[in-house]
């Protein structure tokens, strides 16, 4: 799956026509730079479990995803934001070109996905329901109220419930939305939908207090990112500890798992690979 995955990726770069010197080398410099795929990975195990015949369809959505949380990255490094060098494990994109490629590539990278779902051969309905997820749960109700309550409440202490709601809409929200958005390709009832995107929320809050706990805990090489960066922030380690965000981990991850039980198992498999790779440890 990730490996279908990766050459799709590889074989759709986006890229323009113009005599603009290096705009498309820029384009991809930070897709071709790999990263997890986490978000992409989800999306297709929903499919692969629910409906494998339309995953070379779902293809192109998982893309959309990939270009979308790119593109969050490439702002969330920029000076105005969390000022970082290294993403990925190569320079980040103002650091490469300048801030103005950077905001452009970013620009881009969010339009094009929705490009790519209006462009999919599925059904128009269908097509309506991923891009209003999409749009809903990246944009202004999702990661960016979240990025702008995290950005702005840097060295002001925030407590647990605001800080779970800055998590939720910064990182839970687009994961939760990848999986919901493989129900959709699927054509899944609402109520399933609900019932997998509830689970993502809370597999979105995981991957955000691993992400903190890696912030406190790696270095730089180890990350493919500065770490040590969030001590002005309101992350989970700052709020919890390092043993309390631990704890708040485990306890979360067996909650999830205790609500994968009411779902089909070839779903809660898909999902468990998914969990057992990227959230524990
Ligand atoms: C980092 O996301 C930003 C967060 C929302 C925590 P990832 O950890 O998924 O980054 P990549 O895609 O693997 O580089
Ligand atoms: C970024 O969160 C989340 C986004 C929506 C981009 P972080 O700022 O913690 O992500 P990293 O640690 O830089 O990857
Ligand atoms: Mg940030
Ligand atoms: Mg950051
Ligand atoms: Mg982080």
């Amino acid at each position: 799956m990730l490996e279908k995955f990766k050459q799709h990726l590889e074989q759709n770069f986006p890229k323009v026509q113009s005599f603009h010197p290096f705009f498309n080398e820029a384009l991809k410099w930070m897709l071709e730079a790999g990263g997890k795929h986490f978000r992409a990975q989800l999306l297709l195990g929903i499919v692969n479990a629910k409906n494998p015949a339309l995953f070379d369809k779902a293809l192109n959505v998982a893309l959309a995803l990939e270009f979308i949380h790119t593109y969050s990255l490439i702002h969330d490094d920029l000076p105005a934001m969390d000022n970082a060098s290294l993403r990925r494990g190569k320079q980040t994109l103002h650091k490469k070109y300048d801030e103005t490629t950077a905001i452009l590539v970013g620009d881009a990278l969010n339009t094009q996905a929705f490009l790519l779902l209006s462009k999919l051969d599925l059904k128009d309905n269908v097509k309506l329901k991923l891009i209003e997820t999409l749009a809903f749960n990246a944009g202004l109700n999702g990661m960016i109220i979240g990025q702008a309550i995290d950005c702005y409440f840097e060295g002001k202490t925030l407590n647990l419930e605001q800080v779970e709601f800055l998590h939720i809409h910064k990182t839970a929200r687009l994961i939760a939305a990848s999986l919901k958005m493989g129900c959709e390709i699927c054509e899944l009832d609402e109520k399933e939908c609900e019932q997998i995107y509830e689970i993502g929320l809370l597999m979105g809050l995981i991957f955000q207090i691993k992400d903190d706990i890696i912030d406190a805990t790696l270095d730089a090489k180890e990350a493919g990112k500065p770490t040590h960066n969030d001590t002005h922030k309101n992350s989970f380690v700052k709020l919890l500890s390092l043993e309390g965000a631990k704890k708040a981990k485990n306890d979360k991850i067996s909650l999830c798992e205790e609500k994968m039980k009411n779902l089909d198992s070839k779903l809660a498999n898909e999902l468990q690979i998914l969990i057992d790779k990227y959230l524990k440890g």
